[in-house]
C-alpha cells in the first residue's frame, strides 16, 4: 500500500467571483448535486464551504495526478459531511488503484485550506 498527500489554499473571493460570474456553469463543472445542498444551506458563508470544497479537489487532484494514467473532473470526487461533520470523500466514479482518501477542511474570513492523504491499493 502507497500513501499520498495533498494541500491546496484558495482565496475565498476568487471562488465567490466566480460563482458570482458564472453561476450554474461553475457550479455543475465543479460540484456535485449534495455539495451544492450543503454549501447552500449556509446562507450567509457559503462561499466559505464552496472555498473549502474546491480546495479539497485541488489537493486530491496533487496526490493523485503522478499516480494515475487516466484524468478525472471534479465531480468525479463528492465532499460530504457526517453525522458529526467530518468531511468525507467519496467516489462518484469507479477509481480501482484508490482505497480511501481522508480529507480534512479549515476555512476563515479570506481562505480555505484543505489537506488530503490517498491511500492507494
Ligand atoms: C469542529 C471544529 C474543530 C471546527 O473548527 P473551527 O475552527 O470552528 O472551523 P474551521 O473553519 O477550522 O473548520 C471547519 C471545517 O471543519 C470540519 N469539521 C467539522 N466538524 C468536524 C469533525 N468532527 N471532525 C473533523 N472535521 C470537522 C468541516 O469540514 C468544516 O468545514 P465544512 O463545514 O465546510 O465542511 C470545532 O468546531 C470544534 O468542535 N472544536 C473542538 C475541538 C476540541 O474539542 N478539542 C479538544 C480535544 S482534541
Amino acid at each position: 500500500m502507497k500513501i499520498s498527500c495533498g494541500t491546496d489554499i484558495i482565496e475565498i473571493s476568487r471562488i465567490q467571483e466566480a460563482l458570482e460570474k458564472y453561476e450554474e456553469k461553475f457550479k455543475l463543472e465543479i460540484f456535485t448535486d449534495n455539495e451544492v445542498k450543503y454549501c447552500e444551506s449556509h446562507k450567509n458563508q457559503k462561499y466559505q464551504h464552496y472555498a473549502a470544497r474546491f480546495s479539497a479537489k485541488e489537493a486530491i487532484f496533487k496526490a493523485i495526478s503522478n499516480k494515475l494514467d487516466k484524468n478525472y473532473s471534479w465531480r468525479d470526487f463528492e465532499i460530504i459531511n457526517n453525522n458529526i461533520g467530518k468531511p468525507e470523500v467519496f467516489l462518484k466514479t469507479m477509481i480501482p488503484e484508490i482505497e480511501s482518501i481522508d480529507v480534512s477542511l479549515s476555512h476563515c474570513k479570506e481562505y480555505a485550506v484543505a489537506s488530503v492523504v490517498v491511500l492507494f491499493k
